[in-house]
């Protein structure tokens, strides 16, 4: 049987609940925890979570555990560790270390120390990797109540550089956020989906890739093929994948043409570019937001401009009034989910919102915030943070 680690896969905070069903419907036990969800594997298994994972960032594979008490003893039981069926000879090394409730806790000298024992088992010093540089191995040394705890980051760049996005616009959205949006919207390929405010069009690229079974991290370099720990045999396994080739109904514009120039490249690059309905549209001239046909069962899911406030009045609200009328003007087949930084400003769409996750973009605090099938139009109080 294949050596079995400790695994976690990290995520921003908020979507564990996201993440967490994503790893089940690879059929892992997931124990969710702040800040990611862990789960028991082998490389293998860590590998094919990099390929599919659509909501984490990193996943990392705990090294060994150890009580340690002084530098000294943290010097003496590195020297012993297999480096070498970890590490990959002339591979530049990041260590990163923290420390809580414990005796060792200078985290520099945690980092030369084990610095040193990498450089003793290779025969040669520790190089940091260079600006730019993407093969590398992230070491993370944990010290909590006297614990040290290695472990290795699998995916050395985050998951969300799915590596499709060259163009990013103004406000991109991050790509694991934009698929959490698509998954808390309750969208499947069956229903049609509408971005009107696609920017550089993550959120209609991530929801195609959904549709057609593709995985997220199908265009990044093998996962962890920079640790001695790579398994390139359970690598041949997990990496190819079946597309299905179903006919989608996503629309996605912007009243920006550079936004979707930027949207069709992106999406080129992904491998999904067919399968969207790209305009040069202000939402006011969005066909299926106007008089004429719409798909009958849908979801708008969109993230809007989310401005700055102004004195005591937002000059987003129109937009907003409108975006929230054309959506009910859709009909009952249609459902919506907006990611907000204002919560307030998003009510007034006047659109029965409730919030599906709340976390962090670009140092901002933003919600999704979702409406259920045949929820009627009535606002729903829940969603009543924000700022
Ligand atoms: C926050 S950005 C969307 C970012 C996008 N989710 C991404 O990943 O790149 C908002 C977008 O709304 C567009 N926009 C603003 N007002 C608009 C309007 N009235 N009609 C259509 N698009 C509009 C902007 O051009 C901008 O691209």
């Amino acid at each position: 049987m294949s050596m079995q680690f400790e695994l976690f896969a990290a995520c921003q905070p908020g979507l564990e609940p996201l993440l967490t069903a994503e790893l089940q419907a690879l059929g892992v036990a997931p124990r969710p925890l702040a800040g990611g969800v862990a789960f028991r594997g082998d490389m293998q298994l860590a590998q094919r979570c990099c390929l599919w994972l659509g909501t984490a960032s990193h996943v990392l594979l705990r090294l060994c555990e150890m009580p340690c008490r002084a530098l000294g003893e943290l010097q003496r039981k590195a020297a012993q560790l297999p480096w070498r069926s970890w590490l990959r000879p002339a591979v530049p090394v990041r260590l990163h270390a923290t420390s809580r409730g414990s005796r060792v806790y200078h985290t520099d000298a945690i980092v030369e120390r084990l610095e040193q024992a990498i450089a003793n088992a290779f025969g040669a010093p520790v190089r940091s990797p260079a600006a730019g540089d993407e093969a590398f191995a992230t070491v993370h040394a944990r010290f909590r109540d006297d614990v040290c705890m290695l472990s290795v980051d699998v995916t050395t760049t985050p998951l969300h550089r799915r590596g499709y996005r060259l163009d990013g616009r103004k406000a991109p959205l991050r790509e694991d956020l934009a698929h959490a949006l698509v998954l808390a919207s309750g969208w499947t390929a069956d229903l049609a989906l509408l971005d009107p405010f696609c920017g550089s069009g993550t959120i209609a690229i991530e929801a195609a890739a959904l549709g057609l079974g593709l995985p997220p991290g199908r265009l990044r370099p093998p996962p962890g093929e920079h640790l001695a720990l790579f398994d390139a045999d359970g690598w041949a396994q997990v990496r190819d994948f079946a597309p299905q080739p179903l006919p989608l109904q996503i629309a996605a514009s912007d009243r920006d043409e550079g936004a979707v120039a930027a949207t069709r490249d992106n999406a080129e690059r992904a491998g999904v570019a067919a399968q969207l309905d790209l305009r040069h549209a202000a939402i006011s001239d969005q066909p299926w937001l106007g008089a004429g046909d719409h798909p009958a069962r849908g979801v708008v899911v969109t993230n809007p401009p989310f401005g700055r406030r102004i004195g005591g009045k937002n000059p987003l609200l129109p937009l907003y009034q409108t975006l929230g009328a054309r959506i009910e003007a859709l009909g009952d087949g249609w459902r919506a989910a907006i990611l907000a930084h204002d919560v307030r400003l998003a009510r007034r769409t006047a659109l029965p919102l409730r919030a599906a996750f709340t976390t962090r973009h670009g140092g901002l605090s933003i919600t999704a915030l979702v409406t259920d099938p045949g929820a009627g139009t009535a606002t729903d109080d829940t969603a009543t943070t924000g700022t």
